[in-house]
């Protein structure tokens, strides 16, 4: 009972925010994430579940979200099925089309400040976003300052138009920082029917930390995949695309790039041993 009350209360708190909830990203929420927020979104495969609960294996998409279409249940269910076939095979066409990769230094400087950059594919749009952890793991995932990865500057975002994008981040008070290590991109376009995807950067600017030692470092990539084709959506009163699988629906997806493990060496190298003292 209690996980389904909980439900509600995440369902109403989209409704009451409109245009303003998840599907459409978080375009009030300028912070830093970790990836358990997106609990109505399926996953792309087990590993990011691996040793997790029991509830693993009903994550993933095909378990989660395809075999609901299939089967015609909930907002599917007003679909042909030759229709929910063909929707069925567009969401994996998305899924397809939809990847994040990470370029990030092999080996820092302890307290060096360097540049990461994210890179992603498709997702439905309007909107994706993107968010720095430390482990490709749903459940598990820290946001990199928690790993030692302080941000240095704010993140600078390239639309799929290649112009850069401000607005979001400029929503966080300018007084508070804007050096986070998440984003929403904007503008994403896709059409799963003719096979259509964007693409999109941030470059993260981080610092490594003082501490010697050899730090993981990762992407994790919120996207939706229903408003890509026709079959995927309704249209509301207001001209808002829903999700035919509903605000609470499993459309949303996680995804996670390969880790990176960035070795920090000391900065200036110590003294051997018996040296004499430096000459002042
Ligand atoms: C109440 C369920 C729910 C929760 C909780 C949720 N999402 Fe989603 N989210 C969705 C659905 C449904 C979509 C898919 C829209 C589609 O398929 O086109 C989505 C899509 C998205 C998208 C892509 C935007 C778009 O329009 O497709 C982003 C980005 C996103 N979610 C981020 C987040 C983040 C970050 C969190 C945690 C703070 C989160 N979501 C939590 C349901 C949820």
């Amino acid at each position: 009972m209690r996980s389904v009350a909980g439900l509600v209360v995440v369902i109403v708190a989209v409704f009451v925010g409109g245009a303003g909830a998840f599907p459409g990203g978080t375009p009030s929420y300028q912070t830093d994430v970790a990836p358990y927020c997106a609990g109505c979104h399926s996953s792309r495969n087990l590993e990011m579940l691996e040793g997790g609960h029991d509830r693993a294996k009903k994550e993933t998409a095909e378990r989660k979200h395809i075999s609901l279409i299939l089967s015609g249940q909930k907002g599917y269910a007003s679909l042909t099925e030759t229709d929910r076939k063909t929707l069925a095979e567009q969401i994996r066409a998305v899924d397809e089309a939809s990847t994040v990769s990470i370029t990030a230094p092999a080996q820092v400087l302890a307290g060096e400040v360097f540049p990461v950059t994210v890179q992603v594919t498709g997702g439905a749009g309007p909107v994706v976003a993107i968010a720095l952890v430390d482990r490709a793991h749903r459940w598990y995932a820290r946001p990199a300052a928690s790993a030692g990865w302080s941000s240095a500057a704010p993140p600078q975002v390239t639309g799929p138009d290649g112009q850069l994008q401000t607005a979001w981040l400029e929503k966080r008070p300018a007084e508070d920082g804007r050096e986070i290590s998440f984003v929403n991109i904007t503008g994403v376009e896709a059409d799963a029917a003719t096979g259509r995807w964007s693409s999109a950067s941030v470059v993260f600017t981080l610092r490594a930390p003082l501490e010697p030692g050899t730090l993981p470092l990762a992407a994790a990539y919120l996207y939706g995949t229903e408003k890509a084709t026709v079959l995927g959506y309704t249209t509301n009163a207001v001209g808002w695309k829903e999700p035919r699988g509903g605000l609470g629906g499993a459309s949303g997806r996680v995804l996670f790039s390969d880790v990176s493990q960035i070795e920090v060496v000391p900065a200036a190298p110590p003294a051997p041993a018996g040296a004499p003292p430096p000459v002042e």
